[in-house]
């Protein structure tokens, strides 16, 4: 509960409010019982599952315990000390922090406005870089790379940096112009996709994604993952998510729909927004006392959003698109300050 007594709406990091599909939590019920067992040595059925679905063959899977396990393999067991790791100032924080836990250095690249523009990147691309990393959509901005910006880097890139791809709102994304990473990474093997069950299929909790890559590179990676990081439950819920397709389809194009309305009434109200293909709304703020003035409005009517300065963002506010009345909720409130 709020001050106010309000119970408090997640809108703070980008979950599916819709939660799980029927067939995920049918999924965990049935398991339930048996979590006094192990879970088997590599999670084999949900593996030849995902590479059924993105129409690879099993030995170019790795599933792992989210994205965050992967993020962290790659900066510690691909990149050496002397190596670097180049990303963006305004991308998913996961990148710089994990180069920092394993001691490696990371390079930072500037974004041009709220699109991570590849150019950027390359020219700050040297002999020591080894792994360039950035989400598409981009979090906090919700801004894509196209396919033609990838494959322009893939083909400018020598083939021994890694250029690993988070991603993890890939389903939402409706612009005909987004990568098919899938095929790409046929040709390219320095290509890392990194998936997540976090985001639209609601298991943020159970800790689940997988990546797409190489076969040495999964290799290398499986051999340094802690033994059995997956967890029971994670793994029959996501086995069970991928039969659930009308269930992502539904919240898919739901998220498409009350993303159009959040961005127009926003615009409308006057705040900077721009076309987001994620699941959530970024604000950009003249300064920060705007930004708190409308931060503390939306936390009073419990609606509990993303202050991006704890990740040293300034300004900035990112709101995660929820069902229809809470996204009437939220334009309701900023009504009142507009
Ligand atoms: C771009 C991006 N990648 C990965 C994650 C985390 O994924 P996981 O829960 O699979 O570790 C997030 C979570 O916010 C994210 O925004």
């Amino acid at each position: 509960m709020t001050k106010n007594n309000i119970e408090p709406v997640r809108l703070m990091a980008n979950e599916n409010p819709f939660g799980p599909s029927p067939k995920a939590l049918a999924g965990i019920n049935e398991q339930s019982q048996n979590v006094h067992c192990y879970p088997d040595w590599v999670p084999q059925t949900l593996k030849e599952k995902l590479a059924a679905k993105n129409q690879v063959p099993p030995k170019n899977i790795i599933v792992s315990a989210g994205s965050y396990e992967l993020i962290n393999l790659i900066s510690r067991f691909l990149v050496n000390r002397d190596e670097e790791i180049l990303t963006f100032d305004n991308t998913f924080i996961a990148y710089s922090l994990s180069a920092k836990r394993n001691g490696r250095k990371c390079v930072i690249a500037h974004m041009s406005g709220l699109d991570c523009n590849l150019e950027n990147l390359i020219s700050l691309c040297t002999n020591k870089t080894k792994v360039i990393f950035f989400a598409n959509p981009n979090n906090p901005t919700g801004t894509i790379v196209t396919h033609d910006s990838l494959k322009n880097l893939l083909e400018t890139v020598p083939d021994n940096v890694l250029v690993v791809v988070d991603e993890a709102y890939c389903e939402y994304v409706t612009d005909e112009s987004y990568p098919d990473s899938r095929q790409l990474q046929k040709d390219f093997s320095n290509l890392i996709i990194l998936r997540t069950f976090s985001k639209i299929y609601g298991l943020a909790g159970l800790r689940i994604g997988y990546g797409i890559a190489g076969e040495k590179l999964v290799k290398i990676l499986a051999k340094n993952q802690i033994l059995r990081s997956i967890n029971l439950l994670g793994e029959k819920a996501a086995e069970a998510a991928l039969d659930d397709v009308e269930y992502i389809n539904h919240s898919a194009s739901y998220n498409s729909k009350e993303r159009a309305y959040l961005f127009n009434e926003l615009k409308q109200l006057g705040f900077v927004v721009n076309e987001s293909q994620a699941n959530f709304q970024y604000l950009l703020f003249q300064d920060n006392e705007q930004k708190n003035n409308v931060y503390e409005t939306l936390e009073k009517d419990g609606l509990m959003v993303c202050d991006l300065e704890i990740f040293g963002q300034e300004k900035s506010l990112r709101i995660t698109i929820g069902q229809s009345e809470t996204n009437q909720r939220i334009i309701d409130c900023l009504s009142q300050i507009k």
